[in-house]
């Protein structure tokens, strides 16, 4: 299924088993986290397959050598969307080198499906002389509204290239990525399972539920 050209499915024995056991609706707020996060790492570990290396001279114990570092000059940015999103929170901050965390809080409004802002706070200057590299996280892609809304502020406000921003999520639907693209083509998305539809409430069916109640077991 390659309708999204930059669209990647990430299909691992690993995923397979872990989201089974998080779409499963008995699966506790415990088990749930733990499956999500260990799901995330791989996706985290495949979307930052983007950032730039250059070769550097190093010693080792025994001879000099050519190695490659992640080259300096870049910023490096994860941004989490409120509440879910959290989840891939010590994922970037345990592995990523210098990685700067940005926060969006939005939740969806229950009758008209459309995000609804509560916490927009970055830094008022991005340095654009520097190359970015923006990860923005959020378990479910359902509508796309959420996404949207957040490549917003690095796109249209920021000035950073679509081309190096990647959306990283667990589930998403057609039409969401849909909406997506057809607004920002040249993103990125990765994904670990491309899910049947949205039902009428604008859950992706079968999907997992509401991430963010079950990682918190909070449930609202
Ligand atoms: C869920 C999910 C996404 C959004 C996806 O968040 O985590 O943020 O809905 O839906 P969309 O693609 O139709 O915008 P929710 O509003 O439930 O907030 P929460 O993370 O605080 O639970």
């Amino acid at each position: 299924m390659q309708k999204f050209s930059n669209l990647k499915i990430i299909e691992h024995p690993l995923i397979s088993h872990r989201l089974t056991i998080i779409r499963d609706k008995n699966t506790n707020s415990e088990l749930f986290r733990i499956n999500l996060k260990k799901i995330c790492e791989i996706l985290v570990t495949e979307a930052t397959k983007n950032l730039p290396l250059i070769e550097t001279e190093i010693e080792t114990p025994i001879s000099k050598t050519k190695s490659k570092i992640l080259k300096n000059d870049i910023e490096i940015i994860a941004v989490f969307i409120l509440r879910a999103g959290l989840i891939f929170s010590s994922i970037f901050e345990e592995n990523i080198p210098n990685v700067k965390i940005q926060h969006l809080g939005m939740g969806r409004d229950e009758i008209t499906k459309k995000p609804v802002w509560y916490y927009n706070k970055i830094p008022e200057k991005f340095d654009l002389s520097k190359e970015h590299y923006i990860y923005i996280c959020d378990p479910m892609l359902a509508t796309g509204g959420s996404a949207i809304d957040a490549i917003k502020v690095y796109v249209n406000d920021k000035k950073i290239p679509q081309k190096n921003i990647v959306f990283i999520n667990l589930v998403c639907s057609i039409e969401g990525l849909e909406r997506v693209f057809s607004l920002f083509p040249d993103i990125h998305i990765i994904s670990a399972a491309l899910d049947e539809k949205l039902n009428d409430d604008k859950f992706i069916v079968p999907g997992l539920g509401d991430a963010g109640d079950r990682i918190f077991n909070s449930f609202y």
